[in-house]
């Protein structure tokens, strides 16, 4: 019991010490490449590889092909946590935590058909049960930023783009100056086709090995993106691993089954509204209609707050990150201090394409050493691009 609380210590500290907003000295200046530079290439999303997985097929089998030639990498981050998890000597908590997730997997607590999948991956890696699924579940309580959607200013199509930010505090590179987390999730980014009925439902981006969604897009209906909260909720994980939580949803497998079960904006906002989560986060909605925009920021049990494109102070575009400015109520949302907000307002509504979001998001420090990578939607035109970032130095830790 003693070690249980010793290894939720380690987590609570490794995971609320991230994405805080931090102040940099120069030549630490916010850069917006507006106007000055143009990174976009289309030829680059080329990098991220696409695979389509059968929703038909057995859970056990969807994943095995997709897996395959990730092997190494996959095997690569968990080298990483297994390093990162040495934090205190003389106590194996890279073991223990896959004997507790394990054992947390074998009463049932995680929901068919993603317990299913995982399980198939592991086999077909020959790796460890429970370090695999407490990896799908790391991903869950781990932090992701920067989410867009915008309108062009001829009202007829939507953009929604997102940075997926991920590994800050996780063993910084000193010879390379990156974190070797980021860096080994680079190597394992995926696109996935969600096939049903020989016919493509949904497109997703995620990570080898992680069974989720954490961006997608159902072609011409909507696209929904997720950032984790500073502070999770790491007493309801651990409520959760002792088996007092059962009928909560994990948010990126919710990510999932929501574009399994709607085929609307209006349903997957419905649907947002009414879940119990094991942990709060921000969705962020667009829809295949003008106006079809939203920031949606949930705790456990409520929609505590919603954002829309043209809603009272809202323009034509709604971002959102994941920090919370400290002093303030949680709720407050000051955006216009966020770099990323300036730069958009630097572009312009005149300037909403898939070059013009993508150069904010390739802006500093909107782009910064734990972004893995870039995605860009359009619900209304069917586009889905992923996009490895590199930020170049100097550049934001975090
Ligand atoms: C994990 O479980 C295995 C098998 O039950 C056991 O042999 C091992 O000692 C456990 N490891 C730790 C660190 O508790
Ligand atoms: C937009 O989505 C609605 C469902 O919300 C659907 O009925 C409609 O056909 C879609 N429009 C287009 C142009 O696909
Ligand atoms: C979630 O937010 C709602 C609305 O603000 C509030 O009434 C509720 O108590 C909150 N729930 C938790 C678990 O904090
Ligand atoms: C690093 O990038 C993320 C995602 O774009 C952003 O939320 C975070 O605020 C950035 N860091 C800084 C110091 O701005």
């Amino acid at each position: 019991m003693l070690l249980r609380f010793l290894i939720f210590a380690v987590l609570l500290t490794a995971f609320t010490a991230t994405c805080k907003r931090v102040e940099f000295p120069p030549p630490y200046e916010p850069e917006c490449l507006v106007g000055k530079e143009d990174p976009f290439d289309e030829t680059k999303s080329y990098e991220v590889p696409w695979f389509d997985v059968d929703l038909d097929a057995p859970a056990k089998e969807r994943w095995k092909h997709v897996v395959r030639p990730f092997k190494n990498e996959i095997l690569a981050v968990f080298d990483v946590l297994a390093e990162f998890f040495t934090i205190i000597p003389g106590i194996p908590i890279w073991d223990l935590l896959s004997n507790i997730t394990r054992d947390a997997m074998e009463k049932g607590m995680i929901m068919q058909p993603y317990r299913d999948e995982v399980e198939g991956i592991a086999e077909e890696l020959g790796c460890d049960l429970g370090h695999l699924t407490f990896l799908n579940l790391f991903y869950e309580m781990s932090r992701f930023c920067t989410s867009i959607v915008a309108q062009t200013a001829d009202n007829k199509d939507l953009y929604h783009a997102r940075n997926l930010d991920f590994g800050q505090f996780f063993m910084w590179n000193i010879q390379s100056k990156t974190w070797d987390l980021s860096e080994s999730l680079k190597r394992v980014t995926i696109n996935v086709n969600f096939n049903r009925g020989g016919k493509l439902l949904f497109k997703a981006s995620t990570l080898a090995g992680h069974v989720g969604a954490l961006t997608a897009m159902m072609p011409y209906r909507f696209s929904l993106s997720m950032n984790a909260k500073v502070e999770p909720d790491l007493r309801e994980v651990i409520a959760w691993y002792n088996g007092n939580r059962p009928n909560v949803d994990f948010v990126m497998y919710f990510d999932r089954w929501l574009f399994e079960n709607c085929d609307s904006f209006e349903c997957a906002h419905d649907m947002i509204s009414k879940k119990q989560f094991l942990s709060g986060a921000y969705f962020i909605l667009g829809g295949n209609q003008t106006g079809q925009g939203t920031v949606m920021v949930r705790n456990r049990t409520d929609v505590q707050f919603e954002r829309k494109l043209f809603d009272g102070d809202n323009d034509w575009f709604v971002l959102q990150t994941n920090y919370d400015v400290p002093e303030k109520d949680p709720l407050y949302l000051d955006d216009r201090q966020d770099p990323g907000e300036r730069c958009m307002r630097a572009m312009g509504p005149n300037g909403v394409s898939l070059s013009g979001i993508y150069t904010v998001l390739s802006s500093k420090p909107t782009l910064n050493l734990t972004t893995v990578h870039t995605i860009l939607m359009s619900v209304t035109k069917n586009i889905f691009m992923a996009f490895l970032q590199k930020c170049p130095q100097p550049c934001w830790a975090f």
